[in-house]
């Protein structure tokens, strides 16, 4: 499997930036702490895929997704959507900032690729 390195320090907080691994987008994005305690104020007994925020990322501040919606495939739209996440335009799925779906057909939660985030600031996908 061929890994992608990318570049933290070049995201600034509040930002996505989408980078493409084994020809699928992966949204990197750089959470500020109102987004943070967001994620985690939600009941996730309420969530269709019931997940803790803090089991989708390995750093607060890092949401690292791979950005294909789990109903049918297209990719979902960042800063969009009515839950301050990402908005699927074909079918209506929407996801909160962590990626998990909170309205719409979608079955499950953004998927989490493996990744490793580094010392010197860099994320190795893959
Ligand atoms: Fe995203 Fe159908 S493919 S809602």
């Amino acid at each position: 499997m061929s890994k992608v390195e990318v570049d933290l320090k070049k995201i600034p907080e509040g930002k996505n930036l989408i980078i493409k691994w084994h020809g699928k987008p992966v949204f990197i994005r750089h959470r500020t702490a109102a987004e943070i305690e967001e994620a985690n104020s939600v009941d996730i007994s309420t969530l269709r895929d019931p997940q803790p925020d803090s089991a989708r990322v390995q750093k607060p501040e890092w949401l690292v997704m791979i950005g294909v919606c789990t109903h049918l495939g297209c990719v979902p739209i960042g800063n969009a959507g009515d839950y301050g996440g990402w908005f699927c335009p074909c079918h209506g799925s929407h996801y909160d900032i962590s990626g998990r779906v909170r309205q719409g057909p979608a079955p499950t939660n953004l998927e989490i690729p493996p990744y490793q985030l580094n010392e010197d600031g860099t994320i190795i996908i893959g």
